[in-house]
């Protein structure tokens, strides 16, 4: 049977024909799948798509260098900084900002549609364990660190406070984060404050232009990169949501990150305090080609120009500190209150730039054989996050410390960087240090003292393993009382029911 013969004039006028080519060989329920999706799609819309798709990547082809140029790094007086402020601004931050959470007005939203081609496995990075020794996966340390810091914050306002957490997903993660999390009954957060969307998908293009099969009877998709986030706002309805609950600050952050400060309220109380409609938590780059981004001013106006963005002298270029001169690197942790959100959702989305991403696109070739190919075959458009960053009235940065809040998880352990290993030692070194300084004694299996390591950096493997609960303590407040002057074994995990039982031994 011949495809239904609109459906070809359509895609003919779209110049994306060849989409019919296996019609004939397709059996009817998967004929039925690819005119719906077709139909979705919309012919002309695709075919507009399309071109758009091969155009811009011609673009950037000859435009590399263009943005060198234009840049200028974010002004001292439009960058705060945890290492360079007086303790006291540094409490007044946290104060503001635990102010904010216990009034219901701090929510977290996880940027989770990306598909982690770079990691190789098949299921969503949140599920991802780095195999420390309680063996949580990244979604369980984000929702104990979440849980922990609504107690801090209804114990210190003595009131019961929530903070919801908006879980962006694609349909490559929502079914899989959705059932992941119905196992784990939500790592005991109320499951009317999980609150998962999905993102929109985009077809893959080749670079002629033509929408992709990657099977006989479908079209390769992906999604419409994390900037997808403010058109998903709108089509889920989330500001709704976000203002019915009285939300005014949103933090948002991408999952990979195994230190990530969830709601930190040093960050909130930073930009509320200056005022901030928008902000960017950075780290200091570690070197010249570190795959970050780094958050600058473009002919004036904020912006991330990404790794992929830079050229090399510029990259290079430092001060006469010995600094980078563009060394705010970006970690994807960002601000915005729920009126700017509004505004750019209204106004600004459809202005977004489209990035242009080339992928390996396996495709079916013209004789049917599935076809993995090498070497980028296909384009995807992808807003980004941070591209907002130009609508803001009052834009803020905030410097961090990488080893306490920066490693992320990109890649397998094949690599040398940003691996489940590098993870796994950072987050180990942290708690480590934390322990440390809650006076801590460590014991070998022998039960000889191992000598203190005050200063280990977050690159090393600890002398001693220690893992803390995020149940326990959010950012290593409160362990004097569970660990000062006492052995521990390694390894040792701190958990929440063993804490009891040290605080007995404690008084006794
Ligand atoms: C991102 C930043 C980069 C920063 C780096 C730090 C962007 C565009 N780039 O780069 O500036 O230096 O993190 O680690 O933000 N995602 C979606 N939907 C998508 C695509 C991605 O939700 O369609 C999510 C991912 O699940 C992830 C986050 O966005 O949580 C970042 O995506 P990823 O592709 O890992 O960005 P990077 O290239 O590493």
């Amino acid at each position: 049977m011949a495809p239904p013969a609109e459906s070809r004039a359509l895609l003919e006028r779209a110049g994306q024909s060849h989409l019919l080519r296996f019609w004939p060989e397709l059996a009817p329920a998967e004929r039925d799948a690819l005119l719906a999706a077709l139909a979705l799609l919309g012919a002309e819309e695709l075919g507009a798509h399309c071109r758009r798709a091969a155009e811009a990547r011609e673009r950037e082809r000859g435009a590399l260098q263009r943005l060198d140029g234009r840049m200028e790094p974010v002004p001292a007086e439009f960058l705060g900084s945890v290492s360079s402020s007086q303790p006291a601004a540094l409490a007044r931050w946290e104060a503001e900002g635990f102010c904010q959470i216990a009034q219901n007005k701090v929510a977290v939203l996880l940027l989770a549609g990306g598909q982690g081609t770079r990691l190789g496995v098949a299921y969503p990075k949140g599920m991802y364990s780095v195999g420390l020794p309680s063996g949580k996966t990244l979604y369980q340390i984000q929702a104990e660190r979440i849980r922990k810091l609504e107690q801090l914050a209804s114990k210190k306002y003595s009131t019961t406070c929530t903070i919801p957490w908006y879980i962006m997903t694609s349909e490559f993660t929502l079914g899989p984060t959705e059932k992941f999390f119905i196992e784990h009954n939500y790592f005991n957060l109320e499951k009317s404050n999980v609150v998962m969307f999905e993102q929109r998908m985009l077809p893959a293009v080749t670079f002629d232009g033509k929408a992709i099969l990657e099977e006989k009877g479908k079209v390769a998709m992906a999604p419409d990169g994390n900037g997808g986030l403010y058109r998903a706002l709108v089509d889920n309805k989330i500001l709704e949501d976000m203002a019915r609950r009285g939300i005014q600050y949103i933090h948002v952050y991408c999952v990979d990150n195994i230190l990530v400060k969830m709601a930190d309220p040093i960050f909130i109380g930073f930009c509320v305090s200056k005022g901030a409609d928008c902000g960017a938590k950075v780290v200091e780059k570690a070197y010249p080609t570190e795959p970050v981004g780094v958050v600058c001013r473009v002919d004036g106006v904020y912006q991330v120009v990404e790794y992929s963005e830079i050229s090399l002298d510029t990259a290079q270029m430092r001060s006469p500190d010995g600094r980078l001169v563009y060394n705010a690197g970006n970690i994807c942790n960002h601000f915005f209150t729920l009126d700017f959100l509004k505004t750019v959702a209204q106004k600004y989305e459809p202005h977004l730039k489209q990035h242009v991403a080339l992928k390996k696109v396996p495709y079916v070739d013209e004789e049917g054989n599935l076809v993995k190919p090498l070497k980028p075959n296909g384009i995807k458009l992808e807003k980004f996050v941070f591209d907002v960053f130009q609508f803001s009235k009052n834009f803020v940065a905030f410097e961090v410390l990488r080893e306490e809040e920066f490693s992320p998880l990109k890649n397998a352990d094949t690599a040398d960087t940003d691996t489940p290993t590098t993870a796994r030692r950072a987050l180990l070194s942290q708690h480590y240090r934390w322990a440390l300084k809650a006076g801590a004694k460590f014991l070998d299996e022998n039960g000889s003292r191992i000598p203190d390591r005050p200063n280990l950096s977050g690159t090393e493997d600890p002398p001693a393993v220690c893992e803390i609960s995020p149940l326990v303590s959010y950012f290593g407040e409160g362990l004097e009382t569970h660990m000062k002057n006492k052995d521990f074994y390694s390894p040792f995990i701190l958990e929440e029911s063993k804490t009891e039982m040290l605080e007995d031994a404690r008084m006794n």
